[in-house]
């Protein structure tokens, strides 16, 4: 009998349990990578990318070659794909040459397109709605930080994006409370915000929606923000800078929050927008930490992906 395949398009894919079991994955993979050395011996991830990407892209190629296997970049121009191969072609046939395919896209339904169509596991890496790799890496963060993660207060501060979603969904079922300021307009989902209410009353988190800054990061142990135009919305950037300037994470800002407060970007970050040059690199910040996690938290949801871990 064959294993059936797993995706990972959602941190919603995953049971509280495995979410937890590929932090503390993460963690081990961490201290001892060297352990992990063989795990994925000629495995091939696919990684077909429709827009840039630093982090996401070198972290995957450099989990799959430390763990034995290799990755291969497209660029989504340079596939068929960039010339009408649908998604679902493009995902049977790469499924015939690839042992798994990390997609960056800006449609989400691409994603569940292409998990719909591939025999093999399917892994967004960033889609206009979620981007559930960072929030792994994320909460593995906030994890070593603050030692826990029930009952933190996590204050996000800025556009209702990509980032946003999948920081509510994850952080709302371990028991995180979730403190978001966005601009009226510029709101998470709706969808997303139901859902993560929801899983916020079995767990014992919290949502908060608020268009004020200073509420939101009163008393909080972690502020994070991201840019204001995402990718793909460059064209709106000159509007949006003036809409979200309110919501710059500025010293003035930080100083509502704990005196231990972090400070979290996904990166990459416009320094002198949503963030200033003293917060980034000053001493709350861990933001260096958080991209270096992105890396073993991906070994983590590939060695178990790969069915090669039980969690
Ligand atoms: N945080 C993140 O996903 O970064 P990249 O766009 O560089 O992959
Ligand atoms: N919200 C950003 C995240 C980049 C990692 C974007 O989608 O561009």
């Amino acid at each position: 009998m064959t294993a059936k395949v797993r995706h990972f398009l959602d941190t919603d894919d995953v049971s509280i349990e495995t979410l937890r079991g590929l932090l503390q994955l993460a963690q081990a993979v961490k201290q001892a990578p060297e352990r992990y050395a063989h795990e994925l011996d000629g495995r091939v991830l696919g990684m077909v990318f429709q827009k840039p990407s630093t982090r996401t892209r070198v972290s995957f190629e450099v989990a799959m070659l430390q763990m034995g296997g290799h990755a291969l970049y497209f660029n989504a121009q340079d596939l068929q794909l960039g010339r009408g191969e649908t998604v679902a072609d493009t995902a049977r046939v790469l499924s015939r040459y690839v042992d798994g395919i990390v997609a960056r896209v800006f449609a989400h339904a691409d994603v569940v397109t292409l998990a719909r169509y591939a025999s093999v596991p399917v892994i967004n890496g960033l889609s206009d709605y979620l981007h559930p790799c960072q929030v792994l890496a994320d909460l593995l963060t906030l994890w070593e930080k603050k030692g826990r993660l029930e009952g933190l207060r996590l204050a996000y501060v800025g556009d209702g994006n990509n980032v946003c979603h999948s920081l509510l969904l994850a952080g709302s079922r371990l028991g995180l409370h979730l403190r978001v300021a966005t601009p009226p307009g510029f709101e998470p989902h709706p969808e997303v915000v139901d859902r993560a209410r929801s899983y916020a009353r079995s767990s014992g988190g919290r949502v908060l929606w608020t268009s004020d800054p200073g509420e939101a990061v009163a008393g909080a142990d972690a502020v994070y923000t991201d840019v204001w135009a995402s990718m793909g919305q460059e064209h709106e950037r000159a509007y949006r800078v003036q809409v979200f300037r309110p919501y710059q994470v500025n010293a003035t800002l930080m100083g509502q929050a704990r005196p231990d407060v972090i400070f979290m970007h996904c990166l990459p970050a416009h320094r002198g927008e949503e963030v200033t040059d003293d917060v980034i690199d000053g001493p709350a910040s861990v933001v260096w930490d958080q991209a270096e996690n992105r890396l073993h938290t991906q070994k983590a949801l590939l060695l178990w992906l790969f069915h090669r871990v039980t969690l």
